[in-house]
């Protein structure tokens, strides 16, 4: 089974997929976890080449960097975990680039659907879980914790990004999901992480 984990910054991503996969262990599920952009070997590059780059990137290479990302990520870890049996739960997927180069920059997202599926050569999730948060608050949980690991405020081009952005994106979630309701799960992620799991867990035991 293949899970994927969505939602703005600070939405509380990070924090839902360790809960997931504590709670998929106890009920004997023993899934790996992964993310993107970097989850390959290739990927740690492409990853500090599209977060740390002080040189402006155009969005059509932003996308070719992303889609390769993912195809590498793809091939070398989530195809050969699936294979051997192994549910596994990624940080970030393909919706990402649909709603960040789609709705956030304007890139078509039906064209970027195409791209994607010829970078993951049709391998979807089985089940997407959005959290969907308020721009601000999730922004301010970022900030937050950008603080408490020390890095500077705009770590991260996104995060320096526009609130307009932000709010592009979160809408741009909300779109997508209603236009895949058969495998995505919009998630309200206001409250606690507690609150936020018990939401959750339903539809990681229907999945199960
Ligand atoms: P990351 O530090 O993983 O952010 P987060 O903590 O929110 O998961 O950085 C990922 C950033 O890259 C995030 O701002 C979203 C962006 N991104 C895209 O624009 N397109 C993509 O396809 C992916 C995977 C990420």
């Amino acid at each position: 089974m293949f899970i994927t984990f969505e939602g703005i910054e600070g939405s509380g991503k990070g924090t839902a997929l360790r809960r997931s996969l504590e709670w998929l262990a106890e009920q004997g599920c023993n899934a790996v976890q992964t993310r993107e952009p970097g989850g390959s070997g290739l990927g740690a590059s492409l990853r500090s080449l599209l977060l740390h780059t002080s040189s402006r990137i155009s969005s059509e290479a932003e996308l070719f960097l992303y889609l390769a990302d993912r195809a590498q990520h793809v091939e070398e870890i989530i195809r050969p975990a699936l294979a051997s049996g192994r549910t596994v739960l990624s940080d970030r997927f393909a919706d990402s680039t649909i709603v960040y180069q789609g709705y956030g920059r304007g890139l078509d997202p039906q064209e970027l659907f195409r791209l994607n599926d010829l970078a993951v050569k049709g391998l979807w999730p089985d089940l997407t879980l959005v959290l969907d948060l308020d721009v601000e608050v999730g922004l301010e949980r970022a900030r937050r914790r950008n603080q408490e690991q020390g890095l500077a405020e705009s770590e991260g081009r996104f995060e320096a990004e526009a609130l307009a952005f932000h709010a592009k994106v979160r809408d741009g979630y909300r779109q997508w999901a209603a236009l895949h309701p058969e495998r995505i799960r919009l998630i309200d992620a206001s409250g606690s992480p507690e609150e936020v799991f018990a939401r959750i867990a339903p539809y990681l035991a229907k999945a199960l």
